[in-house]
């Protein structure tokens, strides 16, 4: 996709963060917006910025990780703006710590949000993009825990390795179907956004979550400290709008994989290259700051 002028972006977790600097820089673009996101108060605030910058804006409060609000999400882009030319799923949450100390609630929230959310994302909006007879573009929102061998939340890890999976599989369907549609699969590093403060966002249904990210139930020191590392990268970390730079890039050029950190590189490499040579997973502690110490 070259051209943005008058064409729809339809962006989930768009209130915070990637979603809110992908949505600005959509209106840049002269695209009309779709903002999605869970939480109401942001996603007004964001819509007042962006129609402070000439934006058109609608809203749809929605969860991601429920089908039928997916579906009123669609349902209101076309009511609205009669197509959709930009999918981001970018929406996302992180909780729980490793695969036995994180709670069934946990990895149903995370699962829900990160890998249905996607999946609604495409059963709903690829049909629609199929049936328009202009070229689309879609983005789902892993992270390097996509191409890595470790996270401390495994939900999280699985999440964003399953978003990874479904991209490709996007990507090789929609070329055999010689559907008008390019995919990109953003696996960015630290970015400068709430994301460690996600649980203020968690759905009513899952607030008896109180073991999430910060505060796991029982478990070795090593777990506080790569979250108190993870908490100063990202504080520390890209700032968003840098990083929907590097999407439109992206989107511009047609490229799927799209990595922002390239000094994460040798560590993607070094996870690629002991499957390749079948070794064991390498310990990355001093590339990714935690990890096997
Ligand atoms: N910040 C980072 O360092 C980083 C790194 C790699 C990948 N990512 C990914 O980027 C994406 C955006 O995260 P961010 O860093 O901007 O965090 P963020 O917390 O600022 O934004 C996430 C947004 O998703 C919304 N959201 C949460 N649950 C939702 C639901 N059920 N339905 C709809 N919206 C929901 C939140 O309200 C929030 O506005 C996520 O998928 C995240 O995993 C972030």
């Amino acid at each position: 996709m070259k051209e943005f002028q008058n064409k729809v972006a339809v962006i989930t977790g768009a209130a915070s963060g990637i979603g809110r600097a992908l949505a600005e820089r959509s209106v840049q673009e002269g695209m009309k917006v779709v903002l999605a996101d869970i939480q109401d108060e942001a996603l007004t605030e964001t819509a007042a910025i962006l129609q402070h910058k000439g934006g058109t804006v609608l809203c749809v409060k929605t969860d991601v990780s429920r089908a039928e609000e997916m579906e009123k999400l669609a349902q209101e882009t076309l009511r609205a703006f009669g197509g959709v030319h930009l999918l981001f799923n970018n929406a996302g949450v992180g909780a729980g710590g490793t695969i036995w100390e994180s709670t069934l609630d946990e990895w149903e929230w995370v699962l829900g949000v990160n890998l249905w959310g996607v999946i609604h994302g495409l059963r709903l909006f690829v049909p629609i993009m199929m049936a328009q007879d202009t070229g689309s573009h879609i983005v789902n929102s892993a992270s390097l825990a996509g191409l890595l061998p470790y996270h401390p939340s495994a939900p999280y890890q699985v999440t964003k390795q399953g978003i990874v999976a479904l991209s490709e599989q996007l990507y090789y369907s929609l070329k055999q179907w010689k559907a008008p549609i390019n995919v990109s699969v953003l696996c960015p590093g630290a970015v400068r956004t709430g994301i460690m403060d996600g649980m203020q966002q968690t759905p009513p249904e899952w607030q008896s979550n109180t073991a999430v990210l910060e505060a796991p139930s029982q478990t070795k020191p090593d777990y506080a400290a790569a979250l108190a590392s993870m908490r100063r990268a990202t504080a520390m970390g890209m700032s968003p709008k840098l990083v929907a730079e590097h999407v439109f890039a992206a989107i511009r050029d047609e490229r799927f994989y799209i990595l922002t950190h390239p000094e994460f590189n040798t560590a993607v490499h070094a996870r690629m290259q002991s499957v390749l040579l079948g070794q064991n997973p390498p310990d990355l502690s001093r590339v990714i700051g935690y990890c096997l110490k």
